[in-house]
């Protein structure tokens, strides 16, 4: 093995004592993380993933795997302390409280299963997105209403002015809550924040006691109100109608409690959520113009705020029994945090995780709605409102510009936006006074999931060069020579020409923002897309290309890695010997193909690589021995190549199947031909829907018509992150991801890909 010298990390570079220090002044309430909580929470990412905080009373946890397995598991980490105060209150609050009979018990998301998952079927209805879909055309006029009363004015805080007020009167409208009282509700609501939340001082303690008393109250009075003509389309009507139907699951103290913090989960997050991506946004005028120019960015834009600064930062939940996070136990009885803003913010899963970049394909798998069971049932509403206020103000205010102003956060465990957003622009320069036509709202895609579609990104190709007889090295470039974006070891983009879509790791430098490299290799008897890069695609051309993303990711840690490439899987894998070399890592790399002349990169990787590339061409006799490779010790292994040789090194290393890390780079046959496919039923049973999925979609989509967001990556059957639960019914695997014995399980199955072969699979959903 061959050894460089290293390039380090500052984050790697801190001494133990400092990571300790750091684990024992962790504040939410005071010092870094309440001016920015992804940055301060970036040293324990990578170096203390999970700690105590002593300061704090909880376990940490802040890596994108681990909050997620937190939050998937409700059998062992419950999230019963959700609602519970960070601060215990007073005796003297305690009183007010009580003097109100305040009783906030069991809503939703700090209860149990499996009475949670009864309760989450019986008042789902109102969150399907058809049902959803009849808010848009309110939601529509009431920021239009709020924008005409500033639109002329040259300045406004759109907090106070526009951010508040709409999420207020849309979560009233949803509920069913008349919209009287809207300024006593939002003090109300920020009082409930900082008695559950926040850090308030004893003094403040008994004012925010009285508020959260009466809103309580309030709350009472309101659904008494309701009971007597529950016939309204609010969801608290739909759930008093449910509550005669099933009177022990929807209970009269549920109710109560549905209300009040209903009315919090359903407009302050929302508020916040669009005031930090107007922040970002408007931080950003790159991002800013495009979501101007073309209203189809918006979706996806929204999405990549709420990863970059989403409202809720992080979430609670407490071990119900001893259990493990990552290989740290947790007693029973333990409290934990998660910290959504920290895994948003983990390069595991984003590349270049603290870049806006509005197009990033991976960018709804964030955490800032939580994941699985208690995965937040508004979201859908709050991205629609979202999206109608971005396209709203890009459309009819496009030379906004932040004020001068400090940006002041209301220190919650929770909850963060700015208490106030200040804009200024000129109003001579508004487009409607030029054309009418600016009032008109441009099209948008109000629901789900932005469309895939929307998130390609245009290159220019600025040198198309010959490695061998068969490929190409293309370089693109952006068409207006800005930065791209950075990328990782195992990255690839997918270039989208002639109506083909195909997939190409890059493998140029990743320090050079200005270019793209990927290498292509003539496929005669493939689909027709490498052909068609290599017959129609010149120098010059504008394409699009979906990505970066990296689903091939070198290890973690220190230890050796032994690299192996077939044919052109030599793209990621000299990519990854460039990064191991610079990271000064113990590596050595096997490249292997029939004739020394056409394998591309082969004089490069000996040039760069030096004792640690091996060259393997067969022809001259130079065949890799895989099973003396496999053999010779435990160092991890990470190839990419033809099937035949990763099939070779999984059966080589089938006593340690953790050893091998490997990506083929042919995908699967992933276009349905809906004269051969054939419907199928599919039962979710941890929602109790049952729905169809036809010939020509792929059961994703189905899911994901209904509002329930399943992560992917690849959507082709490589990656697994589409994996779904199976609970009875045959599937037919059509993924790359699964063992054959994980197969004949029947277990699980992948969700962009595979299908049922019994015309009815139950699944765990
Ligand atoms: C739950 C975030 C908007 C209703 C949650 C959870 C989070 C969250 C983090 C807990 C998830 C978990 O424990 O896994 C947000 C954010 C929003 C937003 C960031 C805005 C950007 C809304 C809206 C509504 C809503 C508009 C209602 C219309 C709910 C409900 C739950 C919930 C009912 C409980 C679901 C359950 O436990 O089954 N939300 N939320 N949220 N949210 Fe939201
Ligand atoms: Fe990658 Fe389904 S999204 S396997």
């Amino acid at each position: 093995m061959s050894q460089t010298p290293s390039a380090r990390c500052p984050f790697h570079a801190a001494t133990d004592a400092e990571i300790a220090g750091a684990v024992a002044d962790f504040d939410v309430f005071e010092g870094p993380f309440t001016v920015d909580p992804a940055a301060a929470m970036r040293l324990f990412r990578e170096r203390r993933p999970i700690f105590f905080s002593p300061k704090l009373g909880y376990w940490v946890v802040s890596r994108y795997e681990d909050v997620k397995d937190v939050f998937r598991d409700t059998g062992a980490f419950s999230p019963a302390n959700a609602l519970e105060k960070v601060t215990p209150s007073s005796a003297e609050a305690n009183a007010i409280l009580a003097s109100h009979d305040y009783a906030m018990n069991r809503t939703l998301v700090n209860e149990d299963e499996p009475a949670h998952m009864e309760r989450r079927r019986a008042l789902l209805h109102s969150f399907l997105p058809a049902e959803l879909e009849k808010h848009a055309p309110m939601v529509r006029r009431l920021v239009a209403r709020f924008v005409d009363r500033f639109v002329d004015r040259g300045e406004a805080d759109l907090v106070d002015e526009l951010l508040w007020e709409v999420p207020l009167t849309v979560a009233l409208h949803f509920l069913g809550v008349p919209e009287d009282d809207m300024e006593v509700l939002r003090r109300y609501s920020i009082a409930h924040t900082v008695n559950t939340w926040g850090r308030p001082s004893p003094d403040q303690q008994v004012a925010v006691a009285e508020a959260v008393g009466n809103f309580w109250t309030y709350s009472g009075q309101v659904l008494d109100r309701m009971r007597l003509d529950p016939s309204g389309d609010g969801w608290m009507e739909y759930a008093l109608r449910r509550q005669r139907e099933l009177p022990d699951v929807v209970t009269d103290s549920y109710l109560h409690s549905m209300m009040m913090a209903g009315i919090v989960a359903a407009h302050e997050t929302t508020a916040h959520a669009t005031a930090n991506a107007l922040r970002l946004l408007l931080e950003d005028r790159e991002a800013w113009d495009e979501i101007c120019r073309d209203s189809a960015l918006i979706p996806n834009a929204v999405e990549e705020c709420l990863r970059l600064s989403g409202s809720i930062i992080a979430w609670r939940r407490v071990a119900l029994k001893d259990a493990e996070i990552a290989g740290q136990p947790i007693a029973a009885g333990e409290r934990i945090l998660v910290v959504m803003t920290s895994a948003n913010h983990d390069g595991r899963h984003f590349e270049n995780p603290d870049m806006l970049d509005i197009r990033r394909d991976n960018t709804t798998d964030h955490l800032s709605f939580g994941y699985g069971a208690h995965q937040c049932l508004g979201k859908n509403l709050a991205r629609m409102e979202m999206r109608i206020l971005l396209e709203e103000l890009s459309r009819r205010l496009p030379h906004m510009r932040l004020a001068e102003q400090r940006f002041d956060y209301l220190p919650t465990i929770s909850f963060r936006g700015p208490d106030h957003l200040r804009v200024v622009w000129d109003p001579a320069g508004n487009p409607e006074r030029a054309d009418d036509r600016a009032r008109t709202p441009r099209p948008l895609h109000l629901l789900g999931s932005p469309p895939r579609s929307s998130l390609a990104r245009p290159v220019r190709v600025a040198a198309i060069e010959a490695l061998t007889d068969d490929i190409r090295q293309i370089t693109l470039v952006d068409p207006e020579g800005r930065d791209l974006p950075l990328w990782s070891a195992g990255a690839h983009i997918d270039l989208l020409a002639g109506g083909f879509q195909r997939k190409y790791s890059l493998c140029g430098d990743p320090a050079d923002r200005k270019r793209y490299v990927v290498a292509v290799k003539r496929e005669a008897a493939g689909r027709g897309g490498s052909l068609h890069i290599h017959g129609e695609v010149r120098v010059g051309d504008t394409i699009r290309i979906l990505g970066p993303k990296n689903l091939f990711r070198l290890p973690d840690g220190s230890e050796p890695i032994v690299l192996v490439a077939g044919g052109i899987g030599i793209t990621p894998i000299i990519a990854m010997a460039d990064r191991l070399k610079s990271q000064g890592r113990r590596y050595e790399v096997h490249y292997c193909g029939r004739a020394r002349a056409a394998m591309a990169y082969a004089d490069r990787l000996e040039r760069d690589h030096g004792a640690a590339a091996h060259v393997h061409a067969s022809r001259e006799g130079r065949r890799l021995d895989l099973a003396a490779l496999a053999g010779a010790g435990k160092d991890m292994i990470v190839a990419c190549g033809p099937d035949r040789m990763i099939d070779a090194l999984q059966a080589l290393c089938a006593d340690a199947p953790d050893r091998l890390r490997f990506e083929h780079f042919s995908a699967v046959e992933t276009l349905l031909d809906p004269s051969v496919e054939a419907p199928f039923e599919a039962e979710l049973r941890d929602s109790g829907l049952t729905l169809t999925v036809p010939a020509d979609r792929t059961l994703l989509q189905v899911l994901r018509e209904v509002g329930i967001d399943l992560p992917s990556d690849c959507e082709e059957g490589l990656c697994g992150s589409c994996e779904v639960g199976v609970v009875d019914g045959e599937v037919d695997h059509r993924d790359m991801v699964l063992t054959a014995k994980e197969r004949a399980e029947n277990r699980r199955m992948m969700a962009c890909c595979s299908r049922s072969r019994t015309g009815r699979i139950g699944l765990s959903l």
